[in-house]
């Protein structure tokens, strides 16, 4: 691997392998989401407690503090929006140029495996990539669903990862789901995972986020099931300890109780 891609990427995955990345990309097709109305104060409590941010070029220039040191994972995908008529109709949105003046340490794009655009997907993620090398960029491919979210089965998802590292992706986020461990055997590169939309309490991700860990994921890279929740702070700190500690679903539940409760009493 060139020096500068393995240079960014180790800002982004830490000595240990792992990383907590936290998205706060979705303006870019959901516009205004619940908790992600103004950006920069659903970000700043967050930061201190995050590896890599996953914002676009919108929120980073205009909501994150330019002097802060946190590797960025910019997205660079987009052109749809959740009101039109296909999801996977997604195209490059920013350049090569645009991320190495905003001084990323990644590039996101998504892929669209078996959809009507998958061939552009797939195509426009290959020239990212070789632009990436050209600029020393690693390029981090989303194993993007749209609406279909039932589509999120270990054979899918597997075939997905593995397409989008073959195509040379740096590093894949993908969904968790049953037999997560066969998308991680056929994945040559690192894999994060994606919350998804929020569930039904902050125990469900938790849970997802211990259960991808043990079966070999390098982190996650979550969103609203961490700024949705009652408590982004107490829920990211969970998660960094479920992360980089390896601390067991018992135990990150016990966590966040304490945590929560401790915050209240403020
Ligand atoms: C999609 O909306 C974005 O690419 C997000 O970055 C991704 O889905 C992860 O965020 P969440 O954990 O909210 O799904």
């Amino acid at each position: 691997m060139d020096w500068g891609i393995k240079n960014r990427l180790s800002r982004i995955i830490k000595d240990d392998g792992h990383t907590v990345m936290l998205a706060v990309d979705h303006g870019y097709f959901l516009g205004a989401v619940s908790k992600l109305e103004d950006p920069s104060r659903t970000i700043k409590p967050l930061l201190p407690y995050t590896d890599a941010l996953m914002p676009t070029r919108g929120v980073l220039r205009n909501c994150v503090d330019a002097s802060s040191d946190i590797p960025v994972v910019l997205r660079v995908s987009g052109g749809n929006s959740i009101i039109g008529e296909d999801l996977s109709n997604e195209e490059i949105t920013v350049s090569m140029k645009d991320a190495v003046r905003l001084n990323v340490s990644a590039v996101a794009f998504s892929i669209y495996i078996g959809s009507k655009y998958e061939h552009q997907t797939i195509m426009n993620f290959a020239r990212l990539v070789d632009e990436g090398m050209e600029y020393g960029m690693p390029v981090l491919a989303v194993t993007a669903v749209g609406k279909e979210l039932e589509k999120r089965d270990a054979r899918y998802l597997s075939l997905c990862c593995r397409i989008a590292a073959e195509t040379g992706a740096s590093f894949v986020k993908t969904y968790y789901c049953d037999d997560f461990e066969k998308v991680i055997k056929s994945c040559p590169v690192p894999v994060v995972i994606a919350g998804g939309p929020k569930l039904k309490t902050e125990f469900d991700a938790l849970e997802i986020a211990c259960e991808a860990l043990k079966r070999g994921a390098a982190g996650v890279d979550m969103g609203r099931n961490i700024w949705q929740s009652e408590d982004p702070v107490a829920m990211i700190k969970t998660v960094r300890a479920i992360v980089h500690e390896g601390i067991s679903f018992r135990k990150a539940q016990e966590m966040l109780n304490n945590l929560r409760s401790t915050h209240k009493k403020r």
